[in-house]
C-alpha cells in the first residue's frame, strides 16, 4: 500500500519510514503484526475465549445460561419460534432472545437470535451518540439474494417437555433437533448427527445492560488495558466478569467509545466425525484450516474476520486480511455440510479437532475426529445458516442460491491484465500496448494506479501526463483492449474540487461519532469517505462516472475499487473507528465487514447507467469483499511480494475463494511488492495461467516487468504460458458460466472434485479446471525440473502437451518431470474440452475464430464436455442469445447437443449469434484414441441433415509422443448439431 512520498500524518510518516527500514532487513516477513489486534487485545473476543477456558475447565458441571420455555415455543409452517431465556444472575434473573429458526424449500435452515430490549430500543446510549440501539439486521439486505423460501412442508418428528425435532430438506432427510434446557440444536442427516450448534454451551450474547458508575481507577497507559500486559506484576483472577473492555476500549492510541456497551454474540459448533474445515476467507494459510488453540503445528490466535490493510502480509496465518466470507464447510468422506456466519462485524473462529476415545468395539475404525469451533462477532444480531449437503456441489449451490453466483464476467476479463503501480502517462501506455504486439505476446487489458489523476482526486487526470486519454483509449480499442481505472472511496479534502464539495453538501460522507463528516488520511491524504449504504449515495456516485462527466472514459474504460476496508492511515488497525457512524445510524462497528461490498456495489450500478440505453456487464475489481461480493466484482489477493513462498501461497488462498462462492479470484502475478528474478517471474505467470483472475502487478518501487522485457528463453516460457491462457478461453468462459449457473468453483480442489478421497482432502497446490478434466500442479519452488502430482482416482491421465499417458496411480503421488519451459498439466480421461488454437493479440479479436475440441477418452471409452459461449459483453444471454453444447463420446460415436435441450431452430438469435453461425469446429483432436483407428483415413460426419467425411489422422505415438488421432477440418457450425461416426 504505501509509498514513499505520500501524504501523511507525522506520527504515520515515521511509523513508515521505520515500517521500510525495517523492512529493508527482513523482506519477506515485515508484516506489522502489532498494528492489528491478537484475541486478548480485542476486549469482546478475549472475553469469549475467556469464557470458553472457564466452561471446558467446569468440564460435565458446566451449566450453560440458555434455556426455551417449552410454553413460549410454536412451531407452524416451517418456522420454529421461541424465546431464548439467558440468567444473568445468581438470582436467576433472565433477558429474553427471540429465536426464530426457519427451514427453506432449499434445504438450509436459518438461526436467528435477537435480543428483545435492544430491539425494542430499550436502551440507553451513553456520551449522547446518535447510534442505533437495535442490533444490526440488514446483513441480509447485502448479502441474501434467494434462497429463502420457507419450506411449509416440514414437520415436527417429536415435540415434548424437553425439545422438539423438526424433519425438512431432501425426502425430509434432515432433522434439526432442538433441545430446550440448556438450549442447543442438533443436525442431522439420514439420522447421523452432523453438527451441533452450542455443543460444548459456549453461546454467549451478551446482553444490554446500563454502566454502573464505579470510583475511577488508576489512569490507564496505552498498552495496559488488559491486565494480562502488566507482566510484573500478576493481576489477581478477576471476580465475576471481566469488565475492563466494557464502556472503552483502546489499541494503538485510539479509543473506541462503545456507546452500547458489550454486545458480542458467540456461539460453538461441533462438525461431528469432521476432521476438515475449509473456508472464512481471507487468510494466507491452508486450505484445510488449522487449529487455533496451541499445539504441534497449530496456531495460537483464531482465525480473524476484520477486513484490514495489511501492509507486507506474512504467511500461514489466521490474521485477518482485506476481506471476508464468514462460510465454513466440513468435510468427511462422502459427506459435507457447512454453517454461514451472516455477520458483519469483528469476527474471531477458533478451531479445535478432539479425537473421540477410541471405541474397541469399532473394529478396524479408527477414533473419530470432532472438529469444534468456536465464532465470536462484536456486535449484531445471531444469524446462521446450516448446509447439510451431502456433497460439496450441495453445499456451493445452495450457498450460492443464498448469496448469488458470480456474474457472468466481461469475456476480455477473463484473459490477461497488465498492471504496474504505474504507467506514467497516456504516451507509455501506448508504448507498452505497441511493445506487447511488438512480441507477439497476447493481453486484454491495461490499467491505471492511482498517479493518473491530479493529486489523487479521483475522476480527474493529471493533465501533463496525460494529455489526451482518448487518444489513448481509441488505440487500446482498435485491437480490442481495454482501459481500468482506479477509484477508491477516499475523497481528497480539498478545495476546487467539486466531488468533494458535492459529497459534502449532499451529506453522503461517512460521519464521526459526534455525526460530523469524518476526516482521516490515505493516499490523498486529508480525506473523506462516500457512505455507500446510502442509497442516495448511490445515486450520487452514479452520476460521477458518466462518460460526459468522467472525461476521458469511454466504453472500454472499467474501473478498479481498492483500500474499501477501508484503508484509513491514521485509523485504528489502519481503518475506520469503530464508533463512526453510518447511513441509518449504524455504527462501523456493526457494517465493517460490508463497507467494501458496498463500495464496489456502487460502482457496478455506476458502470451500468454511464449512458442510457448501454446495458453491458460491469468489470468491477475490488480488494475487499464480503459474501455477495461474486454477484458484481472480481477480487485480488492484496498485496503480495515477490518471493516464491508468496507464489506457493496464492494457490490455497484462490482456492479458498473459489469453494467459497467468490471465484473470479486472482493474485498480483510476480509479486506486488520486489523484484522477481526471472525464474520466479516465470514460473508465476505459468500459475498465474491458471487464476481465474490474471493480472500482473507491481509496486511503485518495483522495477518495469512487462513480460516482453525478459530475457530469453524467460520471454518465449511467460509467452507460451499467456498462450495457452488465450488458447483455453473457451474453457474459462465455459467453467465462469458453470459458476455463474450453481456457484461451482473454477479452479477445484481435490476434496471438492473426489469427495471420496481421502488421501486428497489436504491437498491445496494442485486443482482442476471447471470440468474440463485439465488438472494442473504449479511448480512453486525454485530450482525444481521435476513435480509431484497427486493423482486422486483410477482414471487414465495423460500429458497435456505430449499426450504421454502416466501410470495408474490413484491416491499415489507421481514424480513428473517439470523442467522451466514446462507447467505440470494433465488431461483426465473421460472429458472434452474446448480450444482455440489461433494465437492473437486480444480476446476480442478471437471472438468468431473456429474452435478445437480435444476429446480425451476414459478408461470406459467414453467422455463428454461442454461449451458455453456467447457475445461476451451484453446481457442478452438472458434472453437466449447464447450457444451451449454438449459433447458426447459413446460407443464410437461423438455427438454434439445443446445442453439446455433447446431446437436450435427455435432460436431466434440477434447479430452475434447469426455471426456465430459461420463459426465451425476445426478440428477434433482425440487422446487415446484405439489402435484399431490406426488404418482409418475418414469418418462419417452428420451435420444439417447433411452426411459427409471427414479426414481422420492417426499417429500411433512415439517415445516423445502418445497415441492420438485429429479429425478435420470438421466444418460444422459450432452451435448446431453433428455427429461423427468412428465406426
Ligand atoms: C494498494 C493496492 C495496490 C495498489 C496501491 C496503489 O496497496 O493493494 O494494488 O497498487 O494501493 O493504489
Amino acid at each position: 500500500m504505501r509509498a514513499p512520498g505520500q501524504l501523511m500524518s507525522s506520527w504515520s510518516a515515521l511509523l513508515c519510514a521505520l515500517g521500510v527500514l525495517f523492512s529493508l532487513f527482513s523482506f519477506g516477513f515485515a508484516v506489522k503484526e502489532n498494528d492489528f489486534k491478537k484475541c486478548h487485545q480485542s476486549g469482546f473476543c478475549k472475553r469469549n475465549r475467556d469464557y470458553a477456558d472457564k466452561a471446558v475447565a467446569q468440564g460435565s458441571s458446566w451449566q450453560a445460561p440458555y434455556k426455551i420455555l417449552p410454553t413460549e415455543a410454536s412451531f407452524k409452517d416451517g418456522l420454529f419460534q421461541a424465546t431464548i431465556l439467558k440468567t444473568i444472575d445468581e438470582e436467576g434473573t433472565t433477558v429474553e432472545l427471540p429465536l426464530t429458526v426457519a427451514f427453506h424449500k432449499s434445504g438450509t435452515a436459518r438461526v436467528t437470535v435477537d435480543e428483545k430490549r435492544r430491539q425494542e430500543k430499550n436502551i440507553e446510549l451513553r456520551h449522547s451518540s446518535q447510534a442505533r440501539k437495535e442490533r444490526y439486521n440488514e446483513a441480509e439486505k447485502w448479502a441474501i439474494v434467494g434462497g429463502t423460501t420457507v419450506d411449509v412442508d416440514a414437520k415436527t418428528s417429536y415435540v415434548g417437555e424437553t425439545g422438539i425435532k423438526i424433519q425438512y430438506g431432501p425426502d425430509s432427510t434432515f432433522e434439526a433437533s432442538i433441545n430446550y434446557n440448556p438450549y442447543s440444536i442438533e443436525f442431522k442427516r439420514d439420522g447421523s448427527a452432523q453438527l451441533k450448534l452450542n455443543d460444548r454451551g459456549l453461546m454467549n450474547l451478551e446482553h444490554w445492560r446500563p454502566k454502573v458508575e464505579k470510583p475511577p481507577a488508576p489512569e490507564k497507559k496505552e498498552g495496559e488495558e488488559n491486565a494480562e500486559d502488566k507482566k510484573e506484576e500478576p493481576a489477581p483472577e478477576p471476580v465475576g466478569e471481566d469488565e475492563s473492555t466494557w464502556w472503552d476500549e483502546s489499541f494503538g492510541g485510539n479509543t473506541d467509545s462503545k456507546p452500547r456497551g458489550p454486545e458480542s454474540v458467540a456461539l460453538d459448533i461441533t462438525f461431528f466425525g469432521y476432521e476438515h474445515v475449509y473456508g472464512i476467507p481471507e487468510h494466507a494459510g491452508p486450505l484445510s484450516l488449522k487449529e487455533t488453540r496451541g499445539g504441534d503445528g497449530a496456531y495460537t490466535e483464531p482465525y480473524r474476520l476484520y477486513n484490514s490493510d495489511v501492509f507486507e502480509y506474512i504467511l500461514d496465518s489466521p490474521m485477518t486480511l482485506y476481506g471476508a466470507i464468514p462460510l465454513m464447510q466440513a468435510h468427511r468422506k462422502d459427506s459435507t455440510v457447512a454453517v454461514f456466519w451472516l455477520n458483519a462485524a469483528e469476527t474471531w473462529i477458533d478451531i479445535t479437532k478432539a479425537k473421540e476415545s477410541k471405541n474397541p468395539l469399532s473394529l478396524g475404525k479408527g477414533p473419530k475426529t470432532n472438529t469444534q469451533t468456536h465464532w465470536i462477532s462484536e456486535a449484531g444480531m445471531m444469524d446462521l445458516f446450516v448446509f447439510l449437503g451431502p456433497t460439496p456441489r450441495d453445499v456451493t449451490k445452495a450457498y450460492g442460491e443464498l448469496t448469488g453466483t458470480t456474474a457472468m464476467p466481461q469475456e476480455f476479463s477473463i484473459g490477461y491484465h497488465q498492471c504496474r503501480w504505474n504507467y506514467v502517462s497516456d504516451d507509455d501506455v501506448k508504448e507498452v500496448d505497441r511493445k506487447f504486439d511488438r512480441y507477439q505476446i497476447p493481453y486484454d487489458v491495461i490499467w491505471l494506479d492511482i498517479e493518473y489523476t491530479d493529486e489523487k482526486k479521483y475522476f480527474t487526470w493529471d493533465n501533463d501526463m496525460f494529455k489526451d486519454p482518448i487518444s489513448m483509449g481509441q488505440q487500446l480499442d482498435a485491437h480490442g483492449r481495454k482501459l481500468v481505472v482506479i477509484i477508491d472511496p477516499h475523497i481528497k479534502n480539498t478545495g476546487s474540487y467539486p466531488v468533494i464539495d458535492e459529497l459534502k453538501s449532499n451529506g453522503l460522507a461517512i460521519k464521526n461519532k459526534d455525526g460530523k463528516d469524518f476526516d482521516g488520511w490515505c493516499w490523498p491524504g486529508s480525506s473523506m469517505w462516500v457512505d455507500c449504504f446510502n442509497p442516495a449515495a448511490i445515486e450520487w456516485w452514479k452520476s460521477l462516472f458518466k462518460y460526459d462527466k468522467f472525461k476521458g472514459t469511454m466504453e472500454n474504460t472499467w474501473l478498479w475499487n481498492d483500500m474499501n476496508e477501508p484503508s484509513v492511515f491514521n485509523g485504528p488497525e489502519v481503518t475506520m473507528p469503530k464508533d463512526n457512524l453510518h447511513y441509518g445510524s449504524w455504527e462501523h462497528r456493526d457494517v465493517h465487514n460490508i463497507n467494501g461490498l458496498t463500495f464496489h456495489n456502487a460502482t457496478y450500478q455506476a458502470l451500468l447507467s454511464r449512458k442510457k440505453g448501454e446495458l453491458r456487464r460491469p468489470f468491477v475489481l475490488t480488494r475487499s469483499f464480503y459474501s455477495g461480493s461474486q454477484r458484481i466484482s472480481a477480487m485480488w489477493t492484496g498485496d503480495n511480494q515477490a518471493s516464491w513462498e508468496h507464489l506457493g501461497a496464492a494457490i490455497p488462498m484462490i482456492l479458498n475463494q473459489g469453494i467459497s462462492g467468490f471465484p473470479f479470484a486472482g493474485a498480483d502475478v510476480g509479486g506486488f511488492f520486489g523484484n522477481p528474478e526471472a525464474e520466479l517471474q516465470s514460473r508465476w505467470y505459468q500459475a498465474g495461467a491458471f487464476y481465474p483472475f490474471f493480472r500482473g502487478h507491481a509496486h511503485i518501487d518495483a522495477r518495469r516487468r512487462e513480460p516482453y522485457l525478459l530475457a530469453e528463453p524467460y520471454r518465449n516460457i511467460v509467452t507460451s504460458a499467456l498462450r495457452l491462457r488465450y488458447s483455453l478461453l473457451p474453457s474459462w468462459y465455459t467453467a465462469f458460466y458453470q459458476a455463474h449457473q450453481d456457484g461451482s468453483p473454477i479452479i477445484r480442489p481435490m476434496y471438492w472434485t473426489h469427495p471420496s478421497n481421502e488421501g486428497g482432502f489436504a491437498i491445496d497446490n494442485q486443482f482442476f479446471v471447471g470440468s474440463t478434466g485439465i488438472l494442473v500442479k504449479p511448480v512453486v519452488e525454485q530450482g525444481k525440473t521435476t513435480e509431484d502430482v497427486y493423482i486422486p482416482d483410477d482414471e487414465v491421465y495423460y500429458n497435456y502437451f505430449t499426450y504421454q499417458r502416466l501410470p495408474t496411480a490413484k491416491g499415489q503421488t507421481l514424480t513428473v518431470d517439470a523442467p522451466i519451459e514446462s507447467i505440470p498439466m494433465f488431461m483426465r480421461g473421460g472429458h472434452i474440452f474446448p480450444r482455440r488454437d489461433t494465437p492473437r493479440r486480444s480476446a476480442q479479436l478471437m471472438k468468431f475464430d473456429d474452435y478445437t475440441l480435444v476429446v480425451v477418452i476414459g478408461k470406459d471409452g467414453t467422455a463428454e464436455g461442454q461449451l458455453y459461449t456467447d457475445d461476451g459483453d451484453s446481457f442478452d444471454y438472458q434472453k437466449g442469445e447464447y450457444i451451449h453444447r454438449t459433447f458426447k463420446l459413446e460407443g464410437s460415436k461423438l455427438t454434439s447437443t445443446d445442453a439446455d435441450g433447446r431446437d436450435p431452430k427455435s432460436i431466434k438469435g440477434g447479430s452475434w449469434l447469426k455471426n456465430m453461425r459461420n463459426v465451425a469446429v476445426d478440428k477434433i483432436v482425440i487422446i487415446g484414441a484405439p489402435t484399431s483407428w490406426a488404418d482409418k483415413k475418414e469418418v462419417r460426419l452428420e451435420a444439417g441433415g447433411k452426411q459427409s467425411t471427414v479426414k481422420l489422422e492417426y499417429f500411433k505415438g512415439d517415445a516423445s509422443r502418445g497415441p492420438f488421432a485429429i479429425v478435420g477440418r470438421v466444418g460444422a457450425s459450432i452451435g448446431a448439431d453433428w455427429a461423427i461416426e468412428f465406426a
